[in-house]
């Protein structure tokens, strides 16, 4: 079990109300100031997650502000970007539909700010890796800043790489994960990279892009091939007023799953019975019974 006490160069998630809410890092000797006071670290310092402290001077200001682990998906919401992200919501279907967790060894495609590269890092320790490419600069330069923060190096490797283009130089890896304009051109490639049984993962905004992606994951003899959009909608809960929160985000992208199979006909099934060939009641297979054998 990890620790629940607080060290030096932990992130806290530190929480003021619904909407004021900060990722710090505990650094010896250093203040965090917000305008309902200040939180000192060396007070942070050896304290239990899930505590309260009261924000200083206690005289004037004396805030309560709850001191929480943070999640995987608190990192992505607060980190730097400069690229649209995958939400959470999202990001937990990938995890679940491609069977991505511990010692899972996982190419990613394009980083982007590395929200998603986090959330792949995160849940692949303690034994697998994330493999993640992009071919941006400033993509590439985000990315490793915020795994770097998240203290995930070790799980992640960021390096250029042009799915389209390069030869990525990977074989049996468990998953492929695509967020890009084009994932449909990366499929034929990416097939080489996978398992049998290893799944692939698009996400993209559009229908145009599921539509050629599900298309090309056909051609390339993938199998259970779907696409989903999850819609979240929080909650109100009040007395006498339980409902559904007015505002919502209305669209985020589609998911698209497909998994890597060994395709091949069935040699009795492809040829049509001929006379003196029968086919069993169970279905399978056809056989063919030979005139001197009778
Ligand atoms: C929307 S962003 C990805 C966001 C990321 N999933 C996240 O959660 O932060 C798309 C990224 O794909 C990269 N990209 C586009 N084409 C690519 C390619 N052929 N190979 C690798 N990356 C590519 C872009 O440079 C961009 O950074």
């Amino acid at each position: 079990m990890e620790s629940n006490i607080i060290n030096e160069n932990d992130f806290i998630y530190l929480v003021l109300d619904d909407r004021r809410r900060w990722l710090v890092q505990v650094k010896s000797g250093e203040e965090f100031h917000t305008h309902k006071g200040i939180i000192i670290h060396d007070e942070l310092i050896g304290r239990s997650f899930g505590t309260c402290i009261f924000s200083k001077p206690h005289e004037s200001q004396g805030y309560k502000f709850y001191i929480l682990k943070p999640y995987p998906s608190d990192f992505i919401l607060h980190m730097a970007r400069k690229t649209q992200i995958i939400y959470p919501k999202d990001a937990g279907l990938i995890l679940l539909h491609s069977d991505i967790g511990p010692g899972s060894n996982v190419i990613e495609a394009g980083c982007g700010s590395g929200a998603l590269t986090c959330i792949l890092g995160n849940y692949v320790r303690p034994n697998g890796h994330v493999y993640s490419y992009d071919i941006r600069e400033k993509s590439l330069k985000q990315a490793t800043k915020n795994i770097k923060k998240a203290n995930l190096d070790s799980y992640v490797s960021i390096n250029y790489g042009n799915i389209l283009d390069d030869d990525l130089n990977h074989k049996n890896m468990d998953a492929i994960v695509l967020d890009m304009p084009t994932p449909w051109l990366a499929i034929e490639k990416a097939r080489k990279y996978l398992k049998l049984s290893g799944s692939i993962v698009s996400f993209s905004p559009t229908i145009e892009q599921v539509k050629k992606t599900t298309f090309e994951l056909e051609r390339n003899n993938f199998f259970e091939i779907n696409s989903v959009e999850l819609l979240l909608r929080n909650m109100q809960i009040k007395k006498n007023a339980t409902r559904p929160d007015t505002r919502m985000i209305g669209h985020s992208g589609y998911l698209t799953f497909g998994r890597k199979i060994e395709d091949k006909d069935n040699p009795y099934r492809c040829v049509k019975p001929k006379k003196n060939e029968f086919v069993n009641l169970e279905g399978m297979p056809l056989r063919y019974i030979e005139d001197n054998k009778e």
